[in-house]
């Protein structure tokens, strides 16, 4: 690398800045799930049905919290214990604390992360996923899970992550988005074939089978608001590991999985399955 600038432009690909129509007139996953952490890019209709959400599951907001902490767990796991440096994390979501990067490089600090989001929103606010630290890397794909290939070919992919060596997918709260007939099992394997032996992918998913009745209130919702929301049993979202091997203690509620400390004392108050697997 011939100076600083130089460099500098290596760590980082930035998106282009392009006009992007956010349409802020109907609700956004990702601006719905913000508006639960707490954060302040969301809009009406995200707080309209985000509020739904809310009145059949009053504990949704502790749901979100939950689920994200179980992104830091997974990824301070895969960073340290199973020496992971590469990540692609399918449906990032409006940057808030804890990205991936930041926890990955806290660790390794040569830690490459490319990250991968469908929602305008989220590219409009990619730049702050842009601050690697050390000699870590990081970039954005403004791409959708419905169409894998496309992600496996896009250069940023290839300039950021070497797929001859292992890399830590992240499915963290998408998967859910994608309806049965969409066949988000086979989109998740396309990913999950490319990448090298030793790789690993960390999976949450909102669960059919904790409280039955609140989650069929819940999707009656997402579809008034043109939300297609598939709550899912455990068994089906065990499915989208395949053939990886669990790490301990396998598909299990999230607050449930790999605790901070003291383990709750209800881990199924948060209703999303968790998991974690390596390939073989
Ligand atoms: C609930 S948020 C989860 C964010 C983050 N993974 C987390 O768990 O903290 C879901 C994210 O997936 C994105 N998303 C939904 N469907 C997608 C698709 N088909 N392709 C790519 N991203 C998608 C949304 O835009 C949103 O940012």
């Amino acid at each position: 690398m011939s100076n600083a600038a130089d460099w500098m432009k290596q760590r980082t690909e930035e998106p282009p800045v392009e006009p992007v129509d956010l349409r802020i007139d109907i609700p956004h996953s990702a601006r719905m799930y913000d508006f639960w952490l707490g954060g302040k890019t969301n809009f009406p209709p995200d707080r309209a049905l985000g509020e739904a959400f809310e009145q059949a599951i009053p504990g949704i907001k502790v749901m979100a919290r939950e689920n994200r902490r179980f992104l830091g767990r997974a990824v301070r796991y895969l960073a340290g214990e199973a020496g992971i440096r590469q990540f692609l994390d399918i449906g990032t979501g409006i940057p808030t604390e804890g990205n991936i990067h930041e926890v990955a490089q806290a660790t390794a600090a040569e830690s490459r992360v490319v990250y991968v989001d469908n929602d305008p929103i989220v590219l409009a606010h990619a730049r702050a996923l842009m601050d690697s630290t050390g000699t870590g890397r990081t970039a954005y794909i403004h791409a959708d899970l419905m169409e894998p290939e496309k992600i496996l070919a896009d250069p940023l992919l290839s300039s950021t992550l070497d797929l001859e060596q292992p890399v830590g997918l992240t499915l963290v709260a998408i998967l859910m988005l994608i309806a049965d007939a969409d066949d988000p099992w086979g989109r998740a394997r396309v990913l999950m074939d490319a990448l090298a032996p030793g790789s690993y992918v960390a999976v949450t998913h909102p669960g059919a089978d904790f409280d039955p009745v609140a989650m069929a209130s819940v999707v009656e919702a997402a579809a008034k608001g043109q939300m297609t929301l598939v709550p899912r049993t455990r068994e089906e979202v065990a499915r989208f590991f395949g053939d990886w091997e669990l790490v301990e203690p396998g598909v299990v509620p999230v607050m449930g999985w790999r605790p901070d400390g003291e383990p709750p004392a209800d881990p199924a108050a948060a209703y999303y399955w968790s998991g974690v697997a390596r390939k073989r």
